[in-house]
């Protein structure tokens, strides 16, 4: 693990040394705070804030101005961390838009930018990286595209999802992305990526091959109870907790005063 400000050359190298690179979400100041005291490398604002802590059904309804009021929240924490935070949904149809919402997300304190898609969003990815800010890639399932696919669907099952995938992977390295991630691949698919590239992949339902993971943190912690994905196995839950303190705390409220 480095000691200094992480980078995404930090993370390459990583990839190089066979170490895994775990990665978390994060939407606010202390969850920052808490991943960064854990030495994760990689943090994430990710557009899941607007269900884990938007209330929307999905990533589509998430704003610009959210997002970058969740941004400067977590960058608050200085974090060693790389601090990544996603461009949302039509916020990068065309190269000028894609380089204004990224200058505006690196303006509220992220370090690096993550858009979804390979091939189809090349030109803005060169935009991007040619202004200097480094870019995540996102293969696989595309949650900003799950009302036009129809739902949440693994990818890599057939030869020609699997070929579009390793095309797109290639693409966007070549293009000058640090890394991508790769959600819901199949996990034979996401390892042929992972050895096809030079740059790490991070998976999040991937299988285990890939050069790091990520999680939703809530899901990591069941802060969001009402739903966990298949593949995450929650390590404590908060959700429960939280109900279990506040009803005994309202309990104590509840006794009869002792008399003087
Ligand atoms: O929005 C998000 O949290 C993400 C992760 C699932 C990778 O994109």
């Amino acid at each position: 693990m480095v000691a200094a400000k992480v980078t995404p050359a930090d993370l390459r190298a990583m990839k190089s040394r066979g170490e895994l690179i775990p990665s978390l979400t994060a939407y606010d100041y202390p969850l920052a705070k808490l991943l960064d005291e854990a030495g994760i490398p990689l943090i994430l604002v990710g557009d899941s804030l607007g269900m884990v802590v938007l209330g929307y059904p999905d990533t589509t309804h998430v704003t610009m101005a959210e997002m970058e009021h969740h941004v400067r929240a977590v960058a608050r924490a200085r974090p060693r961390a790389l601090l990544a935070a996603d461009l949302p949904y039509h916020s990068y149809e065309n190269p000028r838009s894609a380089l204004e919402n990224s200058q505006r997300l690196v303006a509220a304190g992220a370090e690096a930018v993550k858009a979804e898609g390979g091939r189809s969003i090349l030109e803005q990815v060169r935009a991007i990286v040619g202004a200097g800010i480094p870019f995540l890639g996102h293969l696989g399932m595309l949650p900003q595209s799950v009302l036009e696919e129809g739902g949440y669907h693994i990818k890599g099952r057939q030869d020609a999802e699997r070929a579009a995938l390793l095309a797109d992977a290639k693409a966007l390295e070549e293009a000058g992305a640090f890394g991508i991630v790769l959600e819901l691949v199949t996990p034979p698919v996401a390892r042929e990526i992972s050895q096809s590239i030079s740059i790490p992949t991070i998976g999040i339902g991937s299988g285990p091959d890939c050069d790091g993971q990520i999680l939703v943190t809530p899901d990591l912690v069941g802060g969001f109870p009402w739903f966990t994905p298949k593949f995450v196995k929650p390590r404590i839950h908060t959700g429960d907790d939280i109900r279990a303190a506040v009803a005994e705390w309202s309990q104590t409220l509840l006794k009869p005063k002792s008399s003087p």
